[in-house]
Formats: C-alpha cells, structure tokens, sequence
C-alpha cells in the first residue's frame, strides 16, 4: 500500500461554546450534554469559513512535512458544508495556497469523508496518477443546525483538519470503505429543493435532523466490525494497535467500541470534549492534535476510522 501520511494540521475557530453558554440558546443543560455525549464545549465560526479553516489546516500540514504547496499534485476536501455550490472549496483551497501543479475537487461522505478522501488519494497513487496529495476534512456544521433543535445543535462543531500524503512504500497498510444508503435517512440535510419557471419554491432551507438512536446503533454495530476487518486485511492484531482514532461524535460510542474490541480506552485519544462533533473534520483534527503532542513515534501502528451521514463508513490501519 503505497502512501505515507509525511504532515498534519489543523484549525479550530477562535470562538469556543460552553455548554453553559448554549443552555442560554436553547432548552439544554451542561450535565445533559455531557452525561450523555461527553461534550463539555465545541468552537463556533464568526469570521472563519470551511475553506479559511481548510487553508489553515493545509499550512500548517505543508509546514509540518516541510514541502513546498507545489509539489502537491492532488487536493480532496471532505466536507458537506462547503462555502460554494460551486467552485469547489478544494479549488479555492489550491488557489489560495499556490498549489498550481494539483488537481483538486471535493468529496461528500460526511463524517467519513477524510477515510474516504485518504483511500481516493491512495487509489490515485497506484494508479501512479499522484505522488503528494492533501486530504482535509472541514466543516462550518453550525450554519446547517436549527439552534432551536437541542436534539442536534448542542453536538456539533466547526473546524478543519488536513495531512499530507506521500506516495511511499511502507504508511497506510489497510483501508476499508462501506455505505448503507437505505438508511441514509436517519441523517440529513436537503439542499434547495426544485425552483424554476416550471415549479414555483420558496421553502427556507433546510436544516441537519437526526435520528440519533438509529445513527448511534449503527455506529457501535458497523465501526468495530469496520476497524477488526481493516486490521484483518492489515494482519495486524488489536493489541499491536497503539492508538484507535475515531470520528469524535460521542463518547458511549467510542465507550462501546473499545470494549468490543477488548481495548482499553487508554488507546482511544478523544478531543470531543473540546471541539464536538466536526463531521469530516474530526478524524483529522484528532490526528493532527495526537501527532503534535507528540504520542506518536515512527512505525507506531494506529486505526482511524469515520463514520457518518449517508450512511457511509471507513477505516484505516496506518503505520507512522
Ligand atoms: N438537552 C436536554 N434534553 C435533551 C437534549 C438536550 N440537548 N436532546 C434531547 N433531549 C431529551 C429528549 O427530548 C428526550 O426527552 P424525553 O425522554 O422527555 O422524550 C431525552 O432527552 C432522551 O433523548 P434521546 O434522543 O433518546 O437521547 P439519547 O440517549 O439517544 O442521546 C444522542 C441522544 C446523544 C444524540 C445519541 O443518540 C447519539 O449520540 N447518537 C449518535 C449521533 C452520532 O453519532 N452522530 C454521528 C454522525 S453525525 C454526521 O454524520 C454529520
């Protein structure tokens, strides 16, 4: 499997929320959220953008691989928040970070979008169509909440995370992808409905519904099944694994997972505590903060692994 994650980086907006601070918004309070989620405050865009917060991301992952923006020949943003229709926020990110040599579109599989962006990136390098690509995953989610919603809005976080990836011959050992779009409805978000001469409407828009339970069954049923198989394909056993990264959503899920997987939580770095729910930020915004406190060593083995709208899924055995 040749591709090495060589960089990482991340943003997170400057503006952080308590949970004391949301039960002025909306009908919630601190110890609910935190009991039943782990969430103690999430950082909310004023002035930032999906794509400035990718752009910082992406900086501060060409600073930590020391490369050049040009030698990037591939740029693949995970979002479902994007700024633009259309151009593409990995466009604007290219345009803004001088990476001129790079093709660069985005992705939508939500919370899984930086595992799905990273197993584009390695296909393109088999295919020996790519040698350095920038995966980022980044989300503005609170412009898409109903802040009148407390079963959605107190979950949620901006922010973005980025890494660098290198055509090498050790780094990513095992990657596995799934969907389940026949229950993609338990998670969702319409865009602008039909509106032309033909069919008049102005319905506002939409804002993200959930039905929680049915997203947290299916996470705690389909990620350790997810990770075990991308470990088996790795032949790598759970107890080689220093650190299992998942997408930070809740911590019962992450709670659940370690267990059937017989691993001690230790193993399972969180930062949902402080960021929330990123969607296809969080995955890597864990890695990059994991990575600059400095807890991983070259030839560590770790898992990532995302989960989300669509519903879709994905891991990832990767060695450091
Ligand atoms: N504050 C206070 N009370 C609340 C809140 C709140 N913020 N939200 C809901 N409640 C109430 C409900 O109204 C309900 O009250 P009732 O019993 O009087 O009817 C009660 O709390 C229990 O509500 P549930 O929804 O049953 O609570 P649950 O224990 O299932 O927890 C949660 C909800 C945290 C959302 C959980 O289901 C979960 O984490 N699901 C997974 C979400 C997830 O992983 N999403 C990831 C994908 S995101 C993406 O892809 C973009």
């Amino acid at each position: 499997m040749p591709a090495r994650i060589i960089g990482t980086g991340s943003y997170l907006p400057q503006r952080a929320v308590s949970n004391k601070e949301l039960e002025k918004w909306v009908d919630t309070t601190d110890e609910w959220i935190r009991e039943r989620t782990g969430i103690e405050q999430r950082h909310l865009a004023e002035q930032e953008t999906t794509t400035s917060m990718a752009v910082e991301a992406a900086l501060a992952a060409i600073r930590d691989a020391q490369i050049e923006a040009k030698e990037i020949d591939l740029i693949i943003v995970g979002t479902v928040s994007a700024d633009m229709c259309f151009p593409s926020t990995a466009c604007q990110v290219q345009s803004l970070i001088g990476a001129d040599c790079a093709v660069a579109f985005d992705i939508n599989a939500a919370c899984a979008g930086f595992l799905f962006g990273l197993s584009i990136a390695q296909a393109y390098m088999q295919a020996g169509m790519a040698q350095t690509a920038l995966v980022i995953g980044g989300e503005t989610l609170s412009k898409m909440m109903d802040w009148q919603d407390r079963s959605t809005c107190v979950l949620f976080g901006d922010g973005a995370g980025a890494a660098l990836v290198r055509k090498q011959e050790r780094g990513i050992i095992s990657l596995v992808q799934g969907s389940e779009g026949k229950r993609g409805m338990a998670l969702t978000c319409q865009n602008r409905p039909v509106n032309n001469p033909l069919v008049k409407n102005d319905t506002a828009l939409d804002h993200t519904r959930m039905d929680g339970r049915e997203v947290y069954h299916f996470a705690v049923k389909t990620v350790p099944k997810a990770i075990e198989n991308a470990m088996e394909k790795a032949g790598v056993a759970s107890g080689e694994i220093k650190y299992f990264l998942l997408h930070q959503a809740n911590l019962r899920i992450i709670e659940s997972v370690a267990k059937k997987l017989g691993q001690p939580m230790e193993k399972f770095p969180t930062n949902l505590q402080k960021c929330g729910n990123i969607s296809a930020g969080s995955v890597p915004v864990l890695l990059d903060h994991v990575n600059r406190s400095g807890m991983l060593q070259r030839g560590d083995k770790i898992v990532l692994a995302g989960f989300g709208a669509g519903l879709t899924w994905g891991a990832a055995v990767v060695e450091w």
